[in-house]
């Protein structure tokens, strides 16, 4: 299910506010900039390569490629038994920014995104059919937990210059 926690930052012990209503979320979010659709997907087969999975939403990417001016899209899995699983998680964990957009479809599992606004912080967790648009140089950080096991799709302006700018601000989750 997808839900939105707000918690006041630093006191991050209790949320002041849970949502667990899509329209909800996507309202509340959209009031922040942050932009949260859902679309109609099936869980992929286990063999279904990255072109499989980008053909099956292939017409959601190219509308927003169109009224976003997005250039790509690829797909990015992670499994819970990845070497680096550990390494990636702690990269991501770690507040950043980037120079555009951050674009993810969720095709199968979850992960959860954590976007400060003011002395908020935004928790919000995905599942299967959620896109989520984070705009370009909007401080998040991301946990795809210990077991990480998720597939999306990313969709990119340029995916060279896609890096993460670290604030080295504190984070939780
Ligand atoms: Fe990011």
């Amino acid at each position: 299910m997808t839900t939105l926690s707000i918690y006041h930052r630093p006191q991050i012990s209790q949320p002041m506010q849970q949502l667990t209503t899509f329209d909800d979320i996507a309202s509340l979010l959209a009031s922040a900039g942050i932009q949260l659709e859902h679309w109609q997907t099936n869980a992929p087969t286990a063999d279904a390569n990255s072109e499989a999975i980008l053909h099956q939403h292939r017409a959601e990417i190219e509308r927003l490629k169109q009224q976003e001016g997005y250039t790509s899209a690829d797909v990015i899995s992670l499994t819970p038994e990845h070497a680096e699983r550990k390494t990636l998680r702690e990269k991501f964990l770690q507040e950043h920014t980037h120079s555009e957009d951050e674009v993810r479809f969720f095709v199968r599992g979850s992960g959860t995104f954590f976007v400060p606004m003011g002395d908020q912080v935004f928790q919000l967790t995905c599942e299967a059919g959620d896109l989520l648009r984070v705009p370009a140089n909007t401080p998040h950080w991301f946990d795809c937990g210990e077991y990480p096991d998720f597939v999306a799709i990313r969709i990119f302006t340029n995916p060279e210059g896609w890096v993460g700018h670290f604030t080295g601000r504190e984070t939780f989750h």
